[in-house]
């Protein structure tokens, strides 16, 4: 996360150390600490050759790889800039642009420039202007940002769940619902969706943009069932026909199928909500 004297990311500097824990450090130029599969990915703003060496002395642990890059290239090519989707414009921190949210993106996904964020908050957006619809209440999995928590907050949302299990991404998440003033609203939890669920009961929506096999996962539970409606995304035209055939389609109905850049984007509806 951005924190003084930085306002913007450039470079950043990555080290991923074989390390279970997430370690002490105190540098100005830590970014934040990605925790995955037993490994610690560090991120800095600068090269950190001496610290990573006496962290790994420290820890008993060992560098597994170091890389540079530019941050442009970190987020897939993107330039992280201002937008607008049906309405709401997005600024990243570093811009001073009018915006209705601003978002620190960090090394986190969710900035707002893959089309699987865009085509859910696209869709997010038209399910929360459609007054015959009532979301009061929303479980976002799999966060990231925050943005689509911001997102249905701002448009009035009162109660949001938003879960991940990148530790670092629910601290981005939560600087970001603080930045918006929506952290009355959000509960940021992380949660391993692997092995807990929170409870979907009485949700109005679950929005879940996660890989294909968590996703598989989440529709072979009966307990996911039980909110209102469904943004799901995260696979894509190949893998439809797999999570197809998982559905309860005895209690749903699809309200949209769409695809963006063969993403493949649902919309489904319990069948005990109101035609
Ligand atoms: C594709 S990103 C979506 C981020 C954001 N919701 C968006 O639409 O841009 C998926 C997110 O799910 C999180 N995630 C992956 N596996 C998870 C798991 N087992 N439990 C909880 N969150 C998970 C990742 O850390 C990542 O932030």
């Amino acid at each position: 996360m951005l924190r003084p004297p930085y306002s913007s990311y450039k470079r950043l500097y990555v080290y991923h150390l074989d390390l279970a824990r997430i370690p002490q450090v105190n540098s100005p130029d830590l970014i934040g600490i990605w925790m995955e599969d037993r490994t610690a990915v560090l991120f800095f703003h600068t090269p950190q050759k001496e610290l990573i060496e006496n962290l790994c002395t420290r820890e008993n642990s060992k560098l597994i790889y170091e890389a540079d890059l530019d941050y442009q290239d970190w987020e897939a090519g993107q330039l992280i800039s201002t937008f607008t989707e049906n309405g709401l414009t997005v600024a990243p921190v570093w811009e001073d642009v009018p915006a209705d949210i601003v978002l620190d993106p960090s090394v986190i996904f969710g900035s707002g420039f893959h089309p699987t964020t865009r085509a859910c908050l696209q869709i997010l957006l038209k399910y929360l202007k459609t007054p015959e619809i009532k979301i009061d209440s929303a479980i976002d999995l799999g966060t990231g940002t925050g943005l689509l928590s911001i997102a249905a907050a701002h448009f009035g949302v009162q109660s949001i769940t938003a879960v991940d299990n990148n530790p670092l991404a629910c601290q981005v998440a939560a600087k970001n619902c603080k930045l918006n003033k929506v952290d009355a609203n959000v509960t940021v939890k992380e949660i391993d969706l692997r092995s807990d669920l929170p409870s979907t009961t009485g949700c109005n929506l679950v929005v879940a943009n996660l890989y294909q096999g968590l996703l598989k996962q989440l529709i072979q539970t009966p307990d996911f069932w039980l909110a209102d409606l469904y943004i799901l995304s995260g696979f894509i035209s190949s893998m439809e026909a797999d999570l197809l055939a998982e559905l309860p389609t005895e209690k749903i109905r699809f309200l949209e199928r769409t695809r963006v850049d063969n993403w493949c984007i649902w919309v489904i509806a319990n069948r005990n909500l109101a035609q």
